[in-house]
């Protein structure tokens, strides 16, 4: 078992049935036609283009408001690096801390494989990791609800070949089929829940060239075998946990910051089981501790299926006499 600070995972043997049953349910059944849909579209392998019916998701109201209070504390949430704190973020330690994160994930997509072409950043917040991508690949684009962010990052990024957009929180207002990676870091933590993921898994499968990556952070759990009644404790905390958010948000709303910042963690299984039934392949977890913290971060690493590749893999022949499988 691992349990460090902010990001940890709780490793088990066995995953507790009535955990699946609880997020099979609290998937909204219009994330589930969409996801039907969107088998049945890359079943007879045809372009399926995600029709955004969602809503923008509730967790916008807080980020608009950190964005306008206190983007790099928000972003990089270290004690005492407030704004009004005893030691404030300073803009070249902020992107130096970028620089140093990015080298450590950089190192672990390249291992997974990654085609330097073009990466689509998802939540780019102030362009702390986009400044680093732009280093990286030939075309970058970033997106993110907030404009403030937005406007910070262009500021601070004014590289030609980065592009930066605003989305609703839900989509992504880029082309079907165009670029050949996707990166998130920070961000997919702080969803209200499973759905919104969901959603993004999709969106990330339309853009994404066949055979292309992502890698996604998340905190992820997995309950040791026979502690059930933990998941049952863990459902009513998260319930409590949505009705001060509601609360909060509210106040937010009526002009009265609060510093609200969701957790969203992620059962280990659901990333194994719903990324293959989304389109993806070669899902793959990896723990990295960025040597800025050392705080282990969970990331998830898929690949697009790659229909043509599928469908002219060669068949394995019998083995000839006096040859070895190795
Ligand atoms: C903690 S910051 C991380 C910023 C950046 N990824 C980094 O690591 O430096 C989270 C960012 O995600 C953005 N964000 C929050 N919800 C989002 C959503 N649903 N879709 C896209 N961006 C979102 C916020 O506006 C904020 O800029």
């Amino acid at each position: 078992m691992v349990f460090t600070g902010r990001y940890y995972v709780r490793t088990g043997f066995r995953t507790v049935n009535t955990l699946f049953r609880h997020f099979a349910g609290s998937l909204t059944s219009e994330s589930a036609v969409e996801g039907a849909l969107a088998r049945t579209c890359m079943a007879s392998q045809q372009s399926w283009k995600f029709d955004m019916k969602t809503k923008p998701p509730a967790s916008n109201v807080e980020w608009e408001a950190w964005a306008k209070r206190d983007p790099l504390f928000a972003i990089a949430t270290v004690p005492d690096r407030e704004k009004e704190g005893k030691q404030p973020w300073r803009e070249q330690d902020f992107f130096k801390l970028g620089e140093s994160d990015w080298e450590d994930f950089h190192e672990a997509w390249t291992r997974y494989g990654l085609d330097p072409q073009s990466c689509l950043e998802i939540g780019c917040g102030a362009g702390r990791i986009t400044r680093q991508l732009a280093r990286s690949f030939r075309q970058v684009d970033a997106v993110d609800i907030s404009e403030e962010m937005l406007a910070y990052a262009l500021e601070n990024v004014p590289d030609k070949h980065v592009s930066f957009h605003r989305c609703t929180g839900a989509d992504l207002p880029i082309d079907d089929s165009s670029v050949a990676n996707v990166f998130s870091c920070h961000v997919f933590q702080h969803f209200d829940d499973l759905a919104v993921a969901e959603n993004y898994f999709l969106e990330i499968h339309r853009v994404l060239v066949e055979g292309g990556s992502l890698m996604v952070h998340a905190p992820i759990f997995c309950w040791p075998m026979a502690f059930e009644r933990f998941e049952r404790m863990r459902q009513v905390h998260k319930r409590w946990q949505d009705w001060k958010a509601s609360v909060n948000r509210t106040l937010i709303a009526a002009g009265m910051f609060r510093p609200l910042m969701r957790r969203l963690e992620y059962p280990l299984e659901w990333f194994y089981r719903q990324l293959p039934k989304l389109g993806f392949e070669n899902v793959v977890v990896q723990i990295i501790a960025p040597k800025s913290s050392g705080d282990p971060h969970p990331f998830v690493l898929a690949r697009k299926m790659n229909w043509r590749l599928r469908n002219s893999a060669p068949t394995l022949t019998e083995p000839q006499p006096g040859q070895a499988w190795v």
